[in-house]
């Protein structure tokens, strides 16, 4: 059975449950050329049908991850969505990934206060121990958003992946519940 999916509450951004309504949108980032290289994609287009099956399977995901809407506060339209996956019950990490779809508000805070409501998600609610995150080279935007959201750059894997210009670095980031102000334990 699929976990529950909490509202998390920021104050730009909150993160909820998909619902089907989110397919339309959900269709078009994953057909947005850019937004599909800087976020590490299959960068060829995928068919409506596709995308409501991977819709379905983020409406009922498996036990090792949680998906969530980003909505905006302000008129709570949908502008992106967030996944925390591997999450590990024995290590107790996970991997963070998310897009904000919508560009106009790309530069506003709502992608770090995303990442800020998941990292809490998993320290408080999963009890995790660690949250990791990558960001590419040529994807400056996404440096400074995990950096603004608390996570340290904590290594870098050297042409990790390949661009029609050529073959960029990735860099690793990660972020302990120590570091959240969170027990050890
Ligand atoms: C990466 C992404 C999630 C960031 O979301 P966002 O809402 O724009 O993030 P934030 O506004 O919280 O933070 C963006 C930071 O980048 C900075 N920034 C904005 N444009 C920039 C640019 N062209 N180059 C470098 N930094 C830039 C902002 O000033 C901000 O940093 P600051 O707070 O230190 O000033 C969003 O741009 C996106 O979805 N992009 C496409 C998919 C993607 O890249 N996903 C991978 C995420 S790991």
């Amino acid at each position: 059975m699929s976990q529950p999916c909490p509202v998390l509450r920021g104050t730009s951004v909150f993160l909820a449950a998909h619902v089907i309504e989110n397919l339309a949108s959900i269709h078009a980032w994953y057909n947005d050329n850019e937004i599909q290289r800087l976020s590490g994609g299959i960068g060829s287009p995928i068919s409506l049908e596709a995308s409501s099956k991977r819709l379905e399977r983020w409406m009922n995901p498996p036990d090792d991850q949680r998906h969530f809407a980003i909505h905006r506060c302000v008129d709570s339209r949908l502008v992106g969505f967030l996944h925390l996956a591997e999450i590990d019950p024995v290590d107790r990490v996970c991997k963070i990934g998310i897009v904000i779809g919508e560009r106009a508000c790309w530069g506003q805070g709502c992608g770090s206060e995303a990442i800020r409501l998941a990292c809490e998600y998993a320290f408080r609610e999963l009890a995790l121990f660690r949250v990791s995150a990558e960001a590419f080279a040529d994807n400056p935007r996404s440096y400074r958003m995990l950096t603004r959201a608390g996570l340290v750059q904590e290594g870098m894997q050297r042409a990790a992946v390949v661009r029609d210009e050529g073959r960029v670095d990735v860099y690793m980031f990660g972020l302990l519940r120590t570091d959240w102000g969170e027990s050890g334990a």
